[in-house]
């Protein structure tokens, strides 16, 4: 893509006006990492915006993360340039839903991945993302545990803490999508390459990789590898920034289908028109707010 120099340029003399800063996750495309203060998966995003000492967060990801930023720093504004990017596993449980369910499973405790609408994890003891559901679940004193809304990433944990699970029936399209097959493929082209895997993939596809590992995970894995292969099973977009700070390894898509368009829609101009107008802005309403607030904080803490 042709980038215009002098757009670069706006958005850096905006950002100073409106005293922002820019957060990327690092599934964005090319063009939002270049214009980052931080980039980096959802942990560290979420922890940067709850420190950040900036007046405005411009979150370049989805809108469960602006969410999570508004929850976490009520002071701030919050602007989600790409205002239509959601997470659709994010929507596959309500808090109608889930009220239901926890009904039902008195003294379940309720592990809620950060993929969620704030409303869900105002209804939830605890949230927890992909970098760190294994210690989430594990210093909880339940053994009981209703996951949600990620079965596949329910179903690891389960797998690592030995604990009793109910898992909600949710699930990341993208890597819902990749499959054993793609996986084997792959490892025919390449049999010396070594595979890495998002834990929202299903479990046979994590039984096939030699690392599970969130983005910021996979980031750090690969920073002393130089000169190999590497089969990446996550959101194709991830190769971006894994190719730039490893450029002697072989990335390797283990599916090229699996992009998440809705990671895929923030666009440099969207960035500079939600600075300029301050549009986009997510807020989420204080009375859920302060509920969703002792989930994510409860997480944070946890170091
Ligand atoms: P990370 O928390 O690993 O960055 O993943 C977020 C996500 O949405 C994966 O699909
Ligand atoms: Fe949601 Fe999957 Fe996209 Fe992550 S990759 S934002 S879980 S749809």
């Amino acid at each position: 893509m042709v980038c215009d120099d002098s757009v670069f340029q706006r958005i850096k003399k905006l950002k100073k006006k409106r005293d922002a800063v820019i957060l990327v996750h690092n599934y964005q495309p090319g063009e939002i990492h270049q214009i980052a203060d931080f980039v980096g998966d959802s942990l560290e995003l979420a922890r940067l915006a709850a420190k950040t000492p900036a007046e405005v967060i411009v979150f370049c990801g989805v809108h469960f993360m602006a969410e999570t930023a508004s929850i976490l720093s009520p002071d701030k504004k919050v602007l989600l340039p790409a205002v239509n990017a959601g997470c659709p596993m994010a929507d596959m449980v309500t808090p109608e839903a889930l009220a239901d369910l926890k009904q039902e499973l008195p003294g379940y405790a309720v592990v809620t991945y950060v993929n969620s609408t704030a409303a869900v994890k105002a209804l939830s003891d605890i949230c927890c993302t992909s970098a760190n559901a294994v210690r989430v679940v594990s210093s909880l004193e339940s053994n009981n545990i209703l996951f949600v809304p990620d079965r596949n990433l329910g179903k690891y944990v389960q797998s690592k803490t030995g604990k009793n699970f109910r898992l909600w029936p949710g699930y990341c399209p993208v890597h819902d999508g990749i499959t054993p097959a793609h996986i084997l493929e792959c490892k025919n082209s390449y049999p010396q390459a070594k595979v890495i895997a998002h834990p929202e993939c299903r479990m046979e596809v994590l039984e096939l990789a030699d690392e599970v590992l969130s983005t910021g995970g996979m980031v750090k894995y690969c920073r002393d590898k130089t000169g190999v292969d590497i089969i990446v099973a996550t959101d194709a977009g991830m190769l971006y920034r894994l190719k730039k700070e490893n450029p002697s390894v072989n990335f390797i898509p283990a599916s090229i289908k699996a992009t998440c368009k809705d990671m895929q829609m923030t666009r440099l101009l969207d960035v500079e028109h939600s600075l300029q107008e301050m549009s986009g802005e997510v807020k989420v309403p204080e009375a859920v707010r302060l509920q969703a607030y002792r989930a994510v904080e409860r997480m944070v803490e946890l170091g």
